[in-house]
């Protein structure tokens, strides 16, 4: 009978040759994987809505339109007649403004009542759980997770929205700690605070720089994020 395999070293070679590729194939595809493939994602939306204009000029706080995200796991995107209560009376004939009105003003002649169909720019793969009120309530702020989205014309997901940048924060809180009432607001920085602010440790001693308030706010309210698996995998 024909061996098909016959004990042919050279065809060993090769085949050794051929997994040792495989293997740093799949090593570099790795690592560029994890550094370069993350590229920042900022699709087009089907209205021109520009954070930067109403969270940044017009200084409203990320909770005046995500207001679910201090009481439930999402955030949310606000409901097209929220947007209304100012277009109605601001710019209501503008072009851009036209696609809320055909979702949401029956006065419109345009009028479908189809939703805006905003595109999903945030999210997690099914296997890992989040939410948003654990943070809040905690001492995070938006802009700790989504960056300057009051800078933003268009929103852009944060680069690298994965495990290890989950559990560096889990690891080591404190610089990312800001007192409640500033969690919403779509700028906040703790030295800008704190020359507002007089505050006092346990001891009584004055708090004068942004990590020893997070220290401060870590000690007081008993901070200690999970990093246990199954914290976010259930
Ligand atoms: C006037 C209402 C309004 C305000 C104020 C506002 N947003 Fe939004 N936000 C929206 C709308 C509408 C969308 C969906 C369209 C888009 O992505 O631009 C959205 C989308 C987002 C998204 C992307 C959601 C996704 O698909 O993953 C993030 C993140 C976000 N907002 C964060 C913030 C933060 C942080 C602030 C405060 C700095 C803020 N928003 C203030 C209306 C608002
Ligand atoms: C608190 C009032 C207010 C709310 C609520 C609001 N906007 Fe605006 N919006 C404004 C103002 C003010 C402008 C700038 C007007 C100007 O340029 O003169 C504007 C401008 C715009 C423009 C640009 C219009 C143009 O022709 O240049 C778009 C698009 C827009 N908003 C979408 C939205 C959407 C979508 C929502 C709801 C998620 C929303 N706005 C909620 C006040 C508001
Ligand atoms: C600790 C980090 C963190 C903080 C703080 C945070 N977010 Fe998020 N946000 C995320 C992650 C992660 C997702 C994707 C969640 C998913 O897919 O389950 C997300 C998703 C969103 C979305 C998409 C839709 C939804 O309903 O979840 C919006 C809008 C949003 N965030 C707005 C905000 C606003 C506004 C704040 C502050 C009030 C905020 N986020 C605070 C991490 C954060
Ligand atoms: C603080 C939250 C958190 C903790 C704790 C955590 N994970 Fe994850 N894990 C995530 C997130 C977020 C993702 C990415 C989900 C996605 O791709 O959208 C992830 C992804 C993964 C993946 C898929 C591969 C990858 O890297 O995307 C595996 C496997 C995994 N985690 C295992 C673990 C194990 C084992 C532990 C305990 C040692 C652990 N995780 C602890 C949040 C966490
Ligand atoms: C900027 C800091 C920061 C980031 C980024 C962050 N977290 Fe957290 N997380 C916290 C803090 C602080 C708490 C509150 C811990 C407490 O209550 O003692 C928390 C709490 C949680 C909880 C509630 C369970 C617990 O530990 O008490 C879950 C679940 C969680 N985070 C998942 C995630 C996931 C998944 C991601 C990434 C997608 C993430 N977190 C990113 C800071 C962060």
């Amino acid at each position: 009978m024909a061996n098909i395999f016959p004990p042919n070293t050279n065809k060993r070679f090769y085949g050794i040759a051929a997994l040792v590729a495989l293997a740093a194939a799949f090593v570099l595809g790795g690592i560029y994987y994890v550094n370069f493939s993350i590229p920042e994602y900022e699709p087009v939306q089907p209205v021109r809505f520009s954070h930067k204009l109403h969270a940044g000029d017009l200084k409203m706080s990320c909770t005046a339109c995500h207001s679910a995200a201090q009481r439930s796991s999402r955030a949310g995107i606000p409901d097209t007649k929220s947007c209304l209560g100012c277009h109605q009376h601001i710019l209501p004939d503008s072009p851009l403004i036209a696609p809320l009105r055909e979702a949401a003003d029956p006065q419109y002649p345009g009028y479908t009542g189809e939703p805006v169909r905003w595109v999903m720019v945030n999210r997690l793969s099914g296997h890992a759980y989040f939410n948003h009120m654990a943070h809040l309530n905690r001492g995070i702020g938006c802009t700790s997770c989504h960056g300057d989205v009051a800078g933003m014309e268009r929103i852009r997901a944060p680069r690298d929205a994965r495990m290890q940048w989950c559990l560096d924060c889990h690891r080591n809180p404190a610089p990312h700690l800001r007192p409640l009432e500033e969690t919403a607001s779509s700028r906040y920085s703790a030295a800008d605070y704190l020359r507002t602010h007089s505050i006092r440790d346990g001891e009584g001693k004055s708090i004068q720089t942004p990590l020893q308030l997070g220290n401060f706010l870590k000690r007081q309210w008993k901070i200690q994020p999970k990093t246990d698996c199954t914290a976010c995998h259930h």
